[in-house]
């Protein structure tokens, strides 16, 4: 499902992924654990397109991504298949619950407004959600808010989910219902990685763990043996 092969960035010059390469990286689901600035992030961004990069290759639900700029096609068949989840859920401020999660369905799968309704309604009810369809953004705190940044991310169905550290954005109070939501979608088969510095929950849900610092792969291999 994901392949690295010698992925390479630089920044201003210097490296920023060196020569990473992810093997393993199967079904189930990837913690990327590491010291702050170590990579990750970059690493995430590059598995779904947002960051070009100067060597290597990955392969991600079947898609392959090259050095060099990607096309916008390439872009667009790529995202309906890899979901992302940031530390700031980005929500469309303007738009209801219901219809962020609608939104991309109607525009990029051209899905019916009666189906992409159906389809959020049942994901913010499986994200426990479902009594604030109608409601803003604004007035949801931020756990709630970052569960239907989820529903948002799964309306597409995606084969694989990426996660950029959900939970560090929000007050403590709020980790466990966002970690929950996470672990339920892993335990469904949910196919992920997820940037974290939680160890509770790595520890419960990875299958595999890739460590990462200043920008080198430190260590991979399954959860079972690393954590
Ligand atoms: N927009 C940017 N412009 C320039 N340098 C950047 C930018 N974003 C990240 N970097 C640099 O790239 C390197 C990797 O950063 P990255 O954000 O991927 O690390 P990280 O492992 O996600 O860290 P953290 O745990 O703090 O989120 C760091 O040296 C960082 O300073
Ligand atoms: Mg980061």
């Amino acid at each position: 499902m994901i392949e690295v092969e010698s992925l390479t960035k630089h920044r201003g010059g210097k490296p920023v992924l060196d020569a990473v390469s992810l093997h393993g990286a199967e079904a189930g689901v990837t913690v990327l654990v590491g010291p702050s600035g170590g990579g990750k992030s970059t690493l995430l961004r590059c598995l779904n397109g947002l960051e070009t990069f100067e060597g290597g290759t990955v392969t991600i639900a079947g898609h392959r991504l090259a050095a060099g700029p990607h096309t916008g096609v390439e872009l667009d068949e790529l995202r309906r298949d890899v979901g992302m989840v940031f530390q700031q859920f980005n929500l469309f401020p303007h738009l209801t619950v219901l219809d962020n999660v609608m939104l991309a369905p109607r525009t990029v799968l051209r899905l019916p407004a009666g189906e992409a309704r159906s389809r959020a309604v049942e994901l913010l009810d499986r994200v426990g959600l479902a009594a604030f369809a109608a409601a803003r953004p604004a007035t949801l705190s931020g756990g709630q808010q970052q569960r239907v940044a989820i529903a948002r991310a799964l309306a597409m169905r995606p084969r694989v989910m990426l996660f950029d550290e959900p939970t560090s954005a929000l007050d403590p109070s709020m980790t466990g219902e966002v970690l929950e939501v996470i672990v339920d979608l892993a335990k469904a088969g949910q196919t992920m990685v997820v940037v974290t510095h939680d160890h509770s929950f790595a520890r419960r849900a990875a299958t595999w763990v890739v460590e990462l610092a200043a920008g080198k792969i430190v260590r991979q291999g399954m959860a079972d043996e690393l954590l």
